[in-house]
């Protein structure tokens, strides 16, 4: 009976240990470097003036492929993001290359018409298929939440994963997102050797598998100016990713600052707790 029951224990023990090996092979985990954000941590805060530069690599350098239709011109203009004044978004809005189709109008017919505040920032593709036909069958995906779509993967051995994940929390990591973005395009390289490059694709450090669709879109002779005539293609990468850390989770700011105050809210009332109970239990013999 023992011997059974134990044979059964060791076959399910077994089973459940024989993917882990799988799981591991053929998938490369890729080392992305970690990066300082001003948004990190417990009290970190989106820093305006970096969001204004990120959105300015991605208007000039991203927004001919890559849309932003979860966020709306006016998104740009709130507290805790960018903060552009109303009126150059109002322009901006007003100038943006891809239209908006409203309609019916009164022949029962759609029609387009220049951006609001209130509509959502497009990129130039009507639908996916349209996209992929434009790339050869990749998509170049929204951007509204790819900082929190992607991330980092761990590349150490699969059992310290547990520990790894702990340290995230208690440091209150999550940063991978704009981590791996910065990564990706700043790992654009020549292919070793004997790597297998279709056509068409560019070899890149840190896109899984390595052959991105993505031409370049930030050159190291050709980056973005800001306003003070300055700029650098990491410059350039850091506040597009900043950029789009902050389009993933607008209300970044505003829920830690909330945070904050609620952690001291329930200490105040722990401190009055603790003197009413003592109050009460004073009149009690013991
Ligand atoms: C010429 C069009 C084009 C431009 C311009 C462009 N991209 Fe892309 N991007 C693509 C395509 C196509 C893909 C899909 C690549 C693939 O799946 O191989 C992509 C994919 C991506 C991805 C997702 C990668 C992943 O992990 O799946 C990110 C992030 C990205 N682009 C960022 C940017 C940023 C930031 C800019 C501007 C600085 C930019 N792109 C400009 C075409 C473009």
């Amino acid at each position: 009976m023992i011997k059974t029951s134990l044979r059964a224990a060791s076959v399910a023990l077994a089973l459940m240990l024989a993917p882990l090996p799988v799981m591991g092979a053929g998938v490369e985990h890729i080392l992305i470097d970690k990066q300082q954000w001003p948004f990190a941590g417990f009290r970190g805060q989106f820093d305006a003036g970096q969001l204004q530069r990120g959105f300015q690599v991605y208007q000039e350098n991203c927004s001919s492929c890559h849309g932003l239709k979860r966020l709306s011109f006016r998104n740009l203009v709130q507290p805790g993001g960018p903060e552009f004044p109303e009126n150059s978004v109002k322009s901006l809005a007003a100038g943006w290359p891809n239209k908006i189709t409203d309609g019916p109008n009164d022949k029962g017919k759609m029609f387009e018409r220049p951006a609001k505040l209130s509509d959502p920032i497009l990129g130039p593709h009507k639908n996916e298929a349209e996209a992929r036909d434009a790339f050869n069958g990749a998509l170049p995906p929204d951007f509204s939440v790819i900082a929190k779509a992607r991330g980092i993967e761990p590349t150490a051995p699969w059992y310290t994963h547990i520990f790894l994940m702990m340290r995230d929390i208690a440091t209150g990591y999550q940063e991978g997102g704009p981590d791996y973005i910065y990564a990706l395009l700043t790992g654009y390289k020549n292919a070793p050797k004997d790597f297998n490059l279709s056509d068409g694709m560019s070899y890149n450090a840190a896109f899984p598998g390595h052959q991105i669709a993505m031409v370049p879109p930030l050159a190291k002779d050709n980056f973005v100016k800001y306003q003070d005539g300055k700029g650098s293609l990491e410059q350039n990468a850091k506040d597009v990713s900043a950029f789009l850390a902050w389009a993933a989770d607008p209300s970044l700011n505003e829920r830690k600052r909330i945070g904050w105050q609620v952690m001291l809210y329930l200490l105040v009332t722990t401190v009055l707790l603790f003197l009413a109970k003592k109050r009460i239990w004073s009149r009690i013999k013991h």
